[in-house]
C-alpha cells in the first residue's frame, strides 16, 4: 500500500473529526451571515478541499471565486512579498467576502491578500482557516473563524502538501523530520 510507506508519524486530525469540525464551522459561519449573500474567496491550492467540504455546510446563498498567490519567501517562512498568481474573476465590491484558507503559519500571506482585497471596497472582509499555528505568528491577525489550533508541526494531506504531494490525504498527517 502506498500510504503505508509514507513518512507519516501520526494521524493529527481524523477524517471524523475533521468532518465534525467543518459542519460546526458551517454552522457558525451560517448564523453569523444570515439575510445575507456571502462570497468565498478560496486561496489555491490548499484550501480546496477544505472549501469544497465547507461550502456544502452553508445555508446560505453563496458564490466563489479563486485566486492563487505566491510568496517569495527563503526557507519555510514566507516573506508577506506576495504575487498574485491568478485574480479573481468576479468585483467583490459592495460584497460580504470570507477568506477561505487551509493553514495560517506567519500570517504574512494573508494580511497582504487582506490588504489587497480591502482596497478593492468589499461590505466586510473575514479570514476562515482550518488550522492555524499561533506560534509561528509573525504579524497581528485576526482570524474570525478557525478550525484548529495546532502546535509547530509539519502537517500534511486535507489539502495541504509537502512538494506538492499527499494533498489528497482524507486526512491531516505529520510528516516525518
Ligand atoms: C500556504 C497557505 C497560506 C500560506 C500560509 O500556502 O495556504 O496561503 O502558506 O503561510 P503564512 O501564514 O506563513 O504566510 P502555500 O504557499 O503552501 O501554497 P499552497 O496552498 O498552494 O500549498
Amino acid at each position: 500500500m502506498w500510504l503505508e510507506k509514507q513518512p507519516l508519524t501520526e494521524v493529527l486530525i481524523s477524517k471524523k473529526e475533521l468532518a465534525q469540525k467543518v459542519e460546526q464551522l458551517g454552522d457558525q459561519i451560517t448564523r453569523y451571515y444570515r439575510g445575507k449573500e456571502l462570497f468565498l474567496v478560496i486561496i489555491l491550492k490548499g484550501s480546496l478541499v477544505f472549501a469544497a467540504d465547507l461550502m456544502r455546510c452553508l445555508d446560505l446563498p453563496v458564490t466563489i471565486d479563486f485566486m492563487s498567490i505566491s510568496s517569495y519567501g527563503n526557507g519555510s517562512i514566507s516573506s508577506g512579498d506576495i504575487k498574485i498568481v491568478k485574480d479573481l474573476a468576479a468585483d467583490i465590491g459592495g460584497k460580504d467576502v470570507l477568506i477561505v484558507e487551509d493553514i495560517i503559519d506567519s500570517g504574512n500571506t494573508l494580511a497582504k491578500l487582506q490588504s489587497i482585497l480591502q482596497k478593492r471596497h468589499p461590505n466586510s472582509l473575514k479570514i476562515c482557516t482550518l488550522l492555524d499555528k499561533p506560534s509561528r505568528r509573525q504579524v497581528d491577525m485576526q482570524v474570525d473563524f478557525c478550525g484548529f489550533t495546532i502546535e509547530d508541526k509539519f502537517v500534511v494531506g486535507y489539502g495541504l502538501d509537502f512538494a506538492e504531494q499527499y494533498r489528497h490525504l482524507p486526512f491531516i498527517g505529520v510528516l516525518n523530520g
